[in-house]
């Protein structure tokens, strides 16, 4: 049995809607999976149903109401609970042990393409020119444009954009990787590209959550299904 590494349990989320007098919108309940080394677990269900907020509660971006997120991390070898809400813990495991694919690459003003790429290899510890090199390697592999790696971002078209956004959330070696629909704006080359890379994260023993419209993606990347309809705290309102 392969080891997990990341472990949802009994985790609640609704949003407090503060332009509509505070009232408390549900989302989900009762969200329990777990992921382990070598699995890529699709999150499924329709649109609206709390997909994306499932993998922003998992990287510490949206906070939770009640549960528990366990993560490997990759210093201790520990399973620690990113759910408590400690900040100073999440930027840990953000360093260390969980990255996140997001559906839209945040660009920072003026920092090219290239250094998007290198910063979590950085801030892993690898050095300045290896970080670099490497993250020439994944732009060139996905078929980026030299001539884009040494300018900012944020005039790139959405699939140049998100293939920046796929070479930096696999950059590292991080045991948990979150994917929000990773090939969404991606030609059909491009998308056989980040196939192949996720098989080899998923041999390298990396476990995986993600999201996936497309059909085809999904049926060759997915090793299980988590429909997450059935954590819709709307349905049971
Ligand atoms: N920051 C937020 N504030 C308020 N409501 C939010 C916030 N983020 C998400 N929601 C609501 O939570 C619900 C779930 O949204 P989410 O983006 O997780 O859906 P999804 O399953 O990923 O859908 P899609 O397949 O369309 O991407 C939606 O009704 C959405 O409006
Ligand atoms: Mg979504």
């Amino acid at each position: 049995m392969s080891p997990v590494l990341l472990s949802v349990s009994g985790v609640a989320k609704s949003f407090r809607m503060h332009l509509r007098g505070g009232v408390e919108l549900p989302v989900v309940q009762g969200v329990a999976f777990e992921v382990a080394a070598g699995e890529c677990v699709v999150l499924g269900g329709p649109s609206g149903v709390g997909k994306s907020s499932i993998l922003r509660m998992v990287y510490g971006n949206y906070g939770i109401d009640r549960g528990i997120i366990l993560v490997h991390d990759r210093d201790s070898g520990a399973m620690r609970d990113l759910g408590a809400g400690d900040p100073r813990l999440v930027l840990d495991l953000r360093r260390s042990s969980i990255a996140y694919v997001s559906q839209f690459l945040r660009a920072v003003p003026r920092v090219s393409a290239l250094d998007v790429v290198a910063e979590p290899m950085l801030a892993a510890g690898l050095g300045r020119e290896p970080a670099r090199e490497a993250a020439r390697g994944l732009l060139r592999r996905l078929n980026l444009p030299a001539a884009l790696h040494d300018l900012p971002p944020a005039t790139f078209s959405g699939g140049e954009k998100q293939r920046v956004n796929i070479a930096r959330g696999f950059a590292t070696g991080h045991p948990v990787l979150l994917l929000d629909e990773p090939t969404a704006s991606l030609d059909a080359e491009n998308r056989e590209v980040v196939v192949a890379m996720i098989g080899e994260k998923l041999a390298a023993g990396t476990a995986i959550l993600g999201i996936f419209h497309d059909d085809v993606v999904r049926e060759r990347v997915a090793t299980r299904l988590v429909d997450v309809s059935h954590f819709s705290a709307r349905q049971a309102a």
